[in-house]
C-alpha cells in the first residue's frame, strides 16, 4: 500500500483522467490566502489543471492583481476575486476542493509552533465560513502549525454540526516530495517515478519517512538512514534559513499543494488515490491525528491505509511522535473549546 505518485506532474495525471471524467461536473477550487508566497505560484499551477473550471482566489489583500494576472494564461479555468472576510462566502461558495495556505510563515529560529499564536485564529475563522457554506468540501490545510490547525479546522466543523472525518487534511505532500527528491539524489533513481511515504505530523520529530518502504525498493545503510532521516525532517528549516528571514518554502510548497489537490480532484471523479496526509485516524494507537498513506475517493478518505511494515528505527520514531502530536493537538483543540 504505497503512495501512487500523480504521474509526475500535475498535468499527465491530469490529462490520464479527461477519459473518465463526467462531463456534466464542473469542479471549483477555492485557494485561500491566494496573494501569498505559496497562494500566487499555487494559482499558477492550478490555473493549468485542466480538471479545474472555476478556480476562486481568496485573500484580505491583493487579490484582484492576481486574478487578473491568472485570468489572461489560455487555459480554460474560469478565475474570481474575493477580498476580505465579507467577500470570504462567495469565494467558497460552491467550492469542490478548498486550499487553505493562508497565515504567516517562519523566519530563522522559528519553529512552526510559534506560528500559532497568529495563524490559529485565521484557521478557525476561515473554517467557521467553509463549515456553514460549504461543509461538503474537501479542505486542505497547509497553514502551519499543521499538527495543530488540522484539530482546530476539526473542532470548528464539530461545533458547527457539519464534521465529516473525510474531508478535512493536512498537507504533509511537501515532505513526501522532499523525501523523493533526496533519495533520489542520494540513490540516483528516477526522481519522477521514486515514491516514499512519509507518516506522523508535519513538525521536527513527528515527520517520519519510510525509506524502507522507498519503491521501487532500493536498500539504505544504518548511517545513510541516519543522515537522512533529520535532513528530511529539517528540510523546511533549511529553507527558512537560506531565504534568511524572506519567508519558508513557497515554489515547493505550491507544487506539492497543488499536486495534492489534484489528488483529491481525481479521487472526486472516481479514480482510486493513494496519498499522504494528516487526517484523524486510529492508525497508531495513543493519538488521534496521523499521517498515512490514505486511499482518496468521491468523499475524501475512503480507506486509511496505516504504516505498513516498518523497521525497528521506524517504529521507534512513531512512538516517539505521539506524545509530541498529543500536545499540539490538545492545544489546537483547547483554542476552540477552551
Ligand atoms: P505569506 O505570508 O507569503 O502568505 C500568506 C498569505 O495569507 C498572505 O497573502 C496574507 O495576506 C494571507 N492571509 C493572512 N491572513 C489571512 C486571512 N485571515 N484570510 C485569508 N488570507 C490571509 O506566507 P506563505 O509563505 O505563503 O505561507 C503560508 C503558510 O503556509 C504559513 O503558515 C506557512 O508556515 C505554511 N507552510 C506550510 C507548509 C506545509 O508543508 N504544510 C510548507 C510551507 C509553508
Amino acid at each position: 500500500a504505497l503512495p501512487v505518485k500523480s504521474a509526475g506532474s500535475v498535468m499527465s495525471a491530469s490529462l490520464r483522467l479527461v477519459a473518465v471524467r463526467n462531463s456534466s461536473s464542473k469542479p471549483k477550487v477555492a485557494v485561500l490566502g491566494a496573494s501569498g508566497g505559496i497562494g500566487q505560484p499555487l494559482g499558477l499551477l492550478l490555473k493549468q489543471d485542466p480538471l479545474i473550471a472555476h478556480l476562486s482566489l481568496y485573500d484580505v489583500v491583493n487579490t484582484p492583481g492576481v486574478a487578473a494576472d491568472l485570468s489572461h494564461i489560455d487555459s480554460n479555468a474560469k478565475v474570481s476575486a474575493h477580498t476580505g472576510p465579507a467577500e470570504l462566502a462567495a469565494a467558497v461558495e460552491g467550492a469542490d476542493v478548498i486550499v487553505i495556505p493562508a497565515g504567516v510563515p517562519r523566519k530563522p529560529g522559528m519553529t512552526r509552533d510559534d506560528l500559532f499564536n497568529t495563524n490559529a485564529g485565521i484557521v478557525r475563522d476561515l473554517c467557521q465560513t467553509i463549515a456553514k457554506v460549504a461543509p461538503k468540501a474537501l479542505v486542505a490545510i497547509i497553514t502551519n502549525p499543521v499538527n495543530s490547525t488540522v484539530p482546530i479546522a476539526v473542532e470548528v466543523f464539530k461545533k458547527a454540526g457539519s464534521y465529516d472525518k473525510r474531508r478535512i487534511f493536512g498537507v504533509t505532500t511537501l515532505d513526501v516530495v522532499r523525501s523523493q527528491a533526496f533519495v533520489s539524489d542520494l540513490k540516483g533513481t528516477d526522481a519522477s517515478k521514486t515514491v516514499v511515504p512519509v507518516v506522523g505530523g508535519h513538525a521536527g520529530i513527528t515527520i517520519i519517512p519510510l525509506l524502507s518502504q522507498t519503491s521501487p525498493k532500493v536498500s539504505f545503510t544504518q548511517p545513510e538512514i541516519e543522515k537522512l532521516t533529520p535532513r528530511i525532517q529539517d528540510a523546511g528549516t533549511e529553507v527558512v534559513n537560506a531565504k534568511a528571514g524572506a519567508g519558508s518554502a513557497t515554489l515547493s510548497m505550491a507544487l506539492a499543494g497543488a499536486r495534492f489537490a489534484n489528488s483529491l480532484l481525481r479521487a472526486l471523479k472516481g479514480e482510486k488515490v493513494v496519498q499522504c496526509a494528516y487526517v484523524e485516524s486510529e492508525a497508531v494507537k495513543g493519538v488521534n491525528f496521523f499521517s498515512t498513506p490514505l486511499e482518496l475517493g468521491p468523499n475524501g478518505v475512503e480507506k486509511i491505509l496505516g504504516v505498513g511494515k516498518v523497521t525497528p528505527f521506524e517504529q521507534k520514531l512513531i512512538d516517539a511522535s505521539v506524545p509530541e502530536l498529543n500536545k499540539n493537538i490538545a492545544k489546537g483543540v483547547k483554542f476552540v473549546s477552551g
